[in-house]
């Protein structure tokens, strides 16, 4: 096992009936400025228990924060900020959400000349307003991490950023709210969380059967939840099970003291930029392609993943490894969530070649766990996701 420092503060309220207890959670001397999305949280009646539950403060509120959040639209929120004099966010929604107010909450404070560095130059977050989480949608693990993706419209660029400031206060989690959501939302949420989770353990073997089971068991309950969730978004217990799962899946827990990939990630970031792909379907182009060209660095994890996630009892190593990857595409099929691009563009062609430059111009010359990708190998993995 590899060194490793642990660090995560974010007090999590989960359940029914919570929102309750959100006034005590937020100093009382708080201006709050409420950030959500666009109006999910009016039809699942979160705003109305927010403010309910708010109604000793100061509330400003800021709509409009896009699914894949823009540097725009967070700038604007900024602005208000400054001019009302607000010193507490509160994120309310799914990833999106979450992720703009983490990037608004050091932009405000930042101290330099434009807060997009922290994006592109991966300048240092010194200071960040606080802020806390009531979560909607079970997805990106955002409401317990200190990270964030933030996509710049104008450029079509998409970058993440991440600083100790920034992570939560406190996250609610709310897995009746998520009653309200699409099926296609659900099917994305189980799809991120268990790509968080192989990101972290698709790697090799490192002597850590602690975090491989904790990955394993995380993907065995997206197996056995996910579908019921997505079957039915009212299923409290199933949404409760995906809610957790996908929170575990990326608060830092499971990727302690192990080698981590994140090249799914850093490809599929490019085709949301590049098409507007939801972040969970770039992922699922990307993975199979992935792990069947990088087979031989990954080929004994893709087998212990086989036996223990898929139950795969017969064949030699090569074979228990192939036919897991099958059976992962096959699991995010089941979910209605398309494995190729050229289902969600007919543009594809010359994709390979221009996320491949943007890696070479961006000097990303290192990537995957072993940092043995190289942009020619990132042209050859995305050409075999058309
Ligand atoms: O905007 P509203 O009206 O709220 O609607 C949202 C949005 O249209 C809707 N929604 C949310 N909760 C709902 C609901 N609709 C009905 N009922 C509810 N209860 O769902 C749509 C998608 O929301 P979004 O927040 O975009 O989804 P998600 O949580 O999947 O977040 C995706 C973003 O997170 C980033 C992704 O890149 C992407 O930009 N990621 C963040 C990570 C992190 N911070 O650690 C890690 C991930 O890898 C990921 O990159
Ligand atoms: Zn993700």
């Amino acid at each position: 096992m590899n060194n490793f420092e642990f660090f995560n503060p974010v007090k999590i309220i989960f359940g029914k009936d919570q929102l309750a207890k959100l006034a005590v959670q937020i100093p009382a001397n708080k201006k709050v400025l409420m950030i959500y999305g666009g109006g999910s949280i009016f039809k699942n009646g979160v705003h109305t228990a927010i403010k309910d539950a708010l109604k000793n403060f100061d509330v400003v509120e800021f709509s409009g924060i896009e699914p894949n959040p823009r540097y725009e639209t967070a700038m604007k929120a900024v602005e208000l900020i400054k001019a009302e004099k607000i010193d507490f966010l509160l994120a309310v929604g799914g990833g999106s959400v979450i992720d703009a107010t983490k990037f608004i909450a050091a932009a405000v404070l930042f101290n330099g000349n434009d807060p997009w560095e922290i994006l592109s130059k991966r300048k240092p977050v010194k200071a960040a307003i606080p802020f806390g989480a009531v979560l909607t949608l079970p997805a990106t693990g955002s409401e317990m991490n200190s990270g964030g993706v933030i996509t710049r419209e104008a450029t079509h660029e998409k970058f993440a950023f991440s600083s100790p400031l920034t992570f939560p206060v406190f996250s609610f989690l709310l897995p009746d709210a998520a009653s309200s959501l699409p099926k296609r939302q659900v099917a994305n949420g189980v799809v991120d969380a268990f790509m968080h989770t192989m990101e972290q353990y698709m790697t090799y073997p490192a002597n850590a059967p602690l975090q491989d089971r904790f990955a394993e068991s995380i993907l065995q309950t997206l197996v056995e939840e996910g579908p019921k969730a997505y079957a039915n978004p009212a299923d409290y217990e199933a949404m409760s099970n995906l809610m957790w799962s996908a929170t575990m899946a990326l608060n830092g827990l499971i990727g302690c003291g192990v080698p981590q990939d994140w090249a799914v990630h850093m490809m599929g970031h490019e085709l949301t930029a590049k098409f507007g792909i939801d972040h969970a379907r770039t992922l699922a182009i990307i993975a199979p392609s992935h792990y069947k060209y990088s087979f031989e660095n990954k080929k004994e994890k893709l087998a212990q993943f086989g036996e223990r996630v898929w139950g795969i009892t017969s064949g030699t190593l090569d074979e228990k490894a192939h036919t897991a990857i099958e059976k992962m595409e096959a699991f995010f099929q089941s979910l209605g969530v398309d494995t190729k691009l050229s289902k969600y563009t007919e543009e594809y062609k010359g994709t390979a070649q221009d996320i491949s430059k943007r890696f070479t111009d961006r000097g990303w010359e290192k990537l995957g766990e072993r940092q043995s990708l190289k942009p020619s190998d990132v042209e050859k993995i995305v050409e075999m996701s058309y």
